[in-house]
């Protein structure tokens, strides 16, 4: 039952998601304190103009190449609203002094990080996280990055990311929380919760900002920054909800993203920055751009020079912009010109002020250098540790090989067994990898050192051009002395002496996360070369596989005894790992993005659309196939096994008549008929069989996670109610539909047994 107050949720927000016909009434009231007001009335146009810069200074992080030159006499000016990147008590505290006390109003600054997944403490990557479908996990995992990270200064996260994502060659989609907008609302609400809290003021709450708004999830060919093209009716089905869920949650701000969205950059695009964000949704914090974004805009072909894209956001309905200097250096020139008004500046202004005011920085301006905790604590460990530990999705597991018993002769093969650097995944700004534990130190603590044997087996690749791209952000690959052919001899000699071959493969950390797309999404030539050798030893083999990405494993699938998905699972990784392997904690994720069979299939997800003539596993001729692989996933959506059993019953429904006044329950009883304790999360799918537009094969509509002690029966139960029917049809109207309904629950989005109703509007 601990999940049915996120989904009561999730139900509000697919429930009230406005038409887009229809308008909100309360766009651009933004009332400040009496305190704030009076400062504002004092600014001056430069210093208004100036809350609107964002600025990067030397020290901070870098995804980019500007730097803002003269910070200090900047600072002075109250031409700096906030700083990007910097870290550090010292630094934060420096620079806000300078703005509170040399400047002529003396406005404090925010402080804005890429909080991802932790601080200190690096936890799951959230694709990871995700995998948990825990929201009061994903909560605490927000709200403890919160706490560590503001107790050092900073108070605003550059987090969520909610961008549904169904290409695995794009590398961000290790970033957000897969493929499905109703899981991915809940994920993002728990996250935004998790961050801001009740009350943004406290010390140890921080502004959260979701993004990337919009669609940048669905880049061509899965390439970074690429474009996007999407009907209307998928991006408010499909793609928006999330954000939307995260604005209703109370998000403090929305950052833009790279990507044109149907030929305009979404950094220029008042379609979605005003008519939907505020219009239509009620947004009613501040817009911030992605770094350099406007500045971006002239290679987009929108603009020939750095004034013409700045007004041109300003106009689209952005108030901030990071890190390219566009509103400060040009926005007086477009007003003298009259490309823009002031009222568009005093707004986006007053959005930025009245969000440091919210964050009680207008009372007191170091209040988050204030607290002081203890970073990366034994608390914060314990929590990375079970965090990871949901995450890990056990994807195959041969006549029950794992868990492994701790009287057995090991041998840990692969690159990625002793590898700190790889451990937190990508987007840890701030997590330090020599503090992290990896496979071999985690499973040395549950069998001692002496039933260990270790050898790196291979290279995370053997390609030289592509180590150096991974490696432009720090050495995650290193290339060993050996040659390929002494380290797989090596590796063989120990298997020959073990009982069973862990085999720890996969990605390096930045082989995902952004700017790193891959067209091929396979495990490396260096790494199958090696997997082959060890399967010729006719030993079981566990694949533990490292990963910010579904990858394609049907050799792997084929051929090896057991898989465990354990993604990046942050500082506590190796502990995580050995926890599920020896039956520690009994693996309960799924996953929350389709594992395709070949990269020809993607875009492959659940919730596709029906064809004139669908294949229904046939390979007929004339069907919509492929003449050479199966339509389906290798694993689907939803799909990780247990070491336990779970047996679903029939689905009962208290009625097969649903009406607007009168909802209906679907409930089944789930038994748990293996030998150990094991949590099992029920996934309920619903199809919505004839409408006015064509309608998914199946939808997520509802999920819940329950614990069951062996031959214990839980029953599980969903209301279906006529909101959670509703859809955006031709004319974005968001409404249901009566006619018939398919009801389906099961174990994983394929997995499912089906059951109907009928819905009566009238
Ligand atoms: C670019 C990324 O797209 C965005 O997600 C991030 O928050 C900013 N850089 C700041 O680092």
């Amino acid at each position: 039952m601990k999940n049915i107050f996120y989904l009561l949720f999730i139900v509000y927000i697919f429930t009230n998601c406005n038409d887009a016909t229809q308008k909100h009434t309360k766009t651009n009231s933004i009332v400040l304190s009496a305190k704030v007001e009076a400062i504002f009335q004092k600014m001056t146009l430069k210093e208004k103009i100036g809350q609107l810069n964002l600025i990067r200074t030397g020290k901070s992080v870098k995804t980019g190449e500007v730097v803002s030159k003269n910070v200090e006499d900047k600072l002075k000016t109250g031409l700096v609203g906030g700083i990007f990147g910097l870290q550090g008590k010292r630094n934060i505290r420096s620079a806000q002094q300078i703005a509170v006390n040399k400047s002529r109003l003396g406005i404090p600054l925010i402080f804005g990080l890429d909080v991802i997944h932790g601080y200190k403490t690096t936890f799951p990557i959230p694709l990871a996280l995700s995998c948990s479908w825990d929201m009061k996990l994903i909560e605490q995992v927000a709200h403890s990055s919160a706490i560590e990270a503001t107790s050092d200064g900073l108070n605003w996260t550059f987090s969520p990311m909610v961008d549904i994502a169904r290409d695995p060659r794009w590398g961000r989609i290790a970033e957000g929380a897969g493929e499905d907008p109703f899981l991915g609302s809940a994920v993002a609400k728990s996250m935004v919760k998790g961050y801001q809290g009740d009350k943004l003021s406290e010390n140890n709450t921080m502004l959260a900002c979701v993004k990337h708004f919009a669609n940048y999830g669905a880049t061509e060919g899965g390439r970074d920054y690429n474009t996007v093209d999407m009907s209307d009716i998928r991006c408010y089905n499909e793609y928006y909800p999330p954000y939307k869920a995260a604005i209703d949650a109370g998000v403090g701000s929305i950052m833009t993203s790279f990507n044109v969205l149907n030929y305009i950059p979404a950094t220029a695009n008042k379609h979605l920055f005003t008519e939907i964000l505020r219009e239509q949704w009620g947004f009613s914090g501040f817009v911030v751009t992605d770094y350099t974004a406007i500045n971006e805009m002239i290679n987009h072909g929108i603009g020939k020079d750095l004034q013409e894209v700045s007004y041109k956001a300003l106009n689209a309905g952005i108030d901030m912009d990071m890190v390219g200097e566009g509103f400060l250096t040009t926005l007086e020139k477009s007003l003298e010109e009259g490309s823009i008004n002031k009222d568009q500046i005093d707004i986006a202004c007053k959005r930025i002020l009245k969000a440091k005011e919210l964050l009680g920085l207008f009372d007191n301006p170091y209040r988050y250098l204030e607290e002081s905790t203890d970073l990366l604590n034994k608390d914060t460990r314990q929590l990375a540790r079970k965090a990871a530990t949901e995450s890990i999705v056990l994807l195959k597991n041969n006549n029950s090989i794992l868990p492994l018993t701790n009287d057995i002769k090991i041998a840990l093969i692969g690159p990625l067994a002793n590898s700190k650097e790889n451990m937190l995944g990508c987007w840890n700004v701030a997590g330090d990898y020599k503090q992290a534990v990896t496979v071999l130190k985690g499973v040395q603590s549950f069998v001692g050192k002496g039933n260990v044997m270790y050898a790196k087996g291979a290279n995370i690749t053997d390609n030289l051009k592509l180590t150096n791209r991974v490696n432009a952000l720090g050495k995650q690959i290193e290339i060993d002395k050996r040659s390929p052919a002494d380290m797989i001899k090596e590796a063989v000699n120990i298997s020959n002496k073990s009982d069973v071959i862990v085999a720890v493969l996969g990605e390096a950390a930045n082989m995902s996360g952004e700017a790193s797309s891959m067209a091929d999404i396979s495990l490396q030539d260096s790494q199958k070369k090696l997997l082959k050798a060890l399967k010729s030893l006719n030993k079981p083999i566990v694949l533990v596989l490292f990963n910010g990405r579904p990858m394609t494993l049907k050799w792997e699938s084929e051929n090896l005894d057991a898989i465990l998905d354990v993604w990046f699972g942050g500082t506590e990784s190796g502990n995580a790992v050995a926890d599920v392997l020896f039956g520690k904690v009994n693996p309960s994720a799924k996953l929350t993005t389709s594992f395709p069979l070949s990269v020809g299939q993607i875009p492959v997800y659940h919730s596709m659309l029906n064809t004139g003539r669908p294949d229904n596993k046939s390979h007929k001729k004339f069907r919509s196939n492929y003449l050479d692989i199966a339509n389906e996933p290798l694993f689907p959506f939803g799909y990780g096994l247990s070491y336990t059993q779970f047996e679903y019953g029939k689905i009962k429904l208290s009625d097969t008549v649903l009406t607007p006044q009168k909802p209906i329950i679907a409930s089944i009883d789930i038994t748990n008929s293996g030998k150990v304790e094991g949590e099992e999360i029920v996934q309920m799918y619903i199809r919505d069989i004839v409408g006015s537009i064509s309608r998914p094969i199946k939808e997520l509509k509802g999920f819940e996670k329950i614990q069951l002690k062996p031959r214990e029966t839980k029953t599980v139960r969903f209301e279906i109610n006529e909101a959670l029917l509703r859809f955006y049809n031709s004319g974005l109207k968001y409404e249901s539909e009566s006619g018939k309904f398919e009801v389906m629950i099961g174990k994983d989005s394929e997995n499912l047994s089906k059951t109907g109703f009928v819905l009566y509007l009238k």
